[in-house]
C-alpha cells in the first residue's frame, strides 16, 4: 500500500500542532521531518524540542530524515524525542554501518538517504540492515524545487536491485512528489511518499481535503496500472 507522508517543513511552524493533528486525523501514514544544520543543506529546518512536540500531537510513526554532517553524533537526541525512523545520508558520515546498527539497536527503523548523483551501488553492502531508502529526487535543502528527470530510472534501478535479493526494504521518494510525478515514481516502484508543497501544502483549500483528494488520486492511479 501507497503511503502518504506529509513533509512537516512545509507545515504552519506557528500552527504544528495543528496542521499535525488535522493531517493524522485526514488518514496519512507517518510523518517525515526534515533536519537540516546550514552545513550538510544551505538550509536550518527544526530541531529535537519540535520533534517533541510533533510526538505529543500525534501517534503515526515520525519518520527523521538526517541532512545534517556527522549524524553519529545525534541519534540519541532524536531517539528520545520520539523517533520510530531515523534516515542518514551516506554522503555525510564515514562510518555508515555502524550509525545505521546504532540505530537498529534502539529499536528504530533505519534508513539510508542518497542524493541525486549518489549511486545505488553504494549501500549494496548495508541493503541487510535497513529498512527504508530514501531517494532524494530534487537536491536536498528546500522545498518548491523541481524534481530531477533521472531520478526516475533510479527509483526503477533500486526496486529491481531490492527484487532480485528480496531484501525487506522500503522506497521513500524526496522532493517535488506531486501529481506530475506520482504516477511515474509509483510505476518504478517506489512506496512512500514525501509529500510537501507539490501535494499537500498548496496555498489553497484544506489539509484535510488535500490528503483526501491526494489518496483518491493514488488509488485512481493503482488502478490504471492494474487495470481494474
Ligand atoms: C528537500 C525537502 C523537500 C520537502 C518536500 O530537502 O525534503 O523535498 O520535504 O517539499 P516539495 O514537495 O516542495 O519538494
Ligand atoms: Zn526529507
Amino acid at each position: 500500500m501507497t503511503m502518504i507522508g506529509p513533509s512537516l517543513m512545509c507545515a504552519d511552524m506557528g500552527n504544528l500542532k495543528r496542521d499535525v493533528q488535522e493531517l493524522d486525523q485526514a488518514g496519512v501514514d507517518f510523518f517525515h521531518i526534515d533536519i537540516m544544520d546550514g552545513s550538510f543543506v544551505p538550509n536550518f529546518t527544526m530541531g529535537p524540542d519540535m520533534v517533541n512536540v510533533i510526538r505529543a500531537a500525534t501517534d503515526k510513526p515520525l519518520d527523521i530524515h538526517l541532512m545534517i554532517m556527522r549524524p553519529e553524533e545525534h541519534i540519541n537526541l532524536f531517539a528520545d524525542a520520539g523517533a520510530d525512523m531515523i534516515s542518514v545520508h551516506i554522503e555525510s558520515t564515514i562510518h555508515l554501518q555502524r550509525v545505521l546498527q546504532t540505530i537498529k539497536s534502539k529499536g528504530i527503523k533505519a534508513g539510508v538517504a542518497l542524493n541525486p548523483s549518489t549511486p545505488i551501488e553504494s549501500i549494496e553492502y548495508v541493503m541487510d540492515v535497513i529498512d527504508y531508502v530514501t531517494l532524494m529526487t530534487v537536491n536536498p535543502g528546500f522545498a518548491g524545487q523541481k524534481f530531477i528527470p533521472t531520478m526516475y530510472n533510479k527509483i526503477k534501478k533500486l526496486h529491481q536491485l531490492i527484487e532480485k535479493e528480496s531484501y525487506n526494504i522500503l522506497i521513500q521518494v524526496d522532493g517535488n512528489i506531486g501529481y506530475e510525478t506520482i504516477p511515474k515514481v509509483l510505476e518504478n516502484g517506489a512506496k512512500m511518499l514525501v509529500c510537501g508543497t507539490s501535494s499537500l501544502f498548496k496555498s489553497k483549500g484544506s489539509l484535510h481535503d488535500a490528503v483526501i483528494h491526494l489518496r483518491q488520486f493514488i488509488e485512481g492511479t493503482a488502478k490504471v496500472k492494474t487495470g481494474d
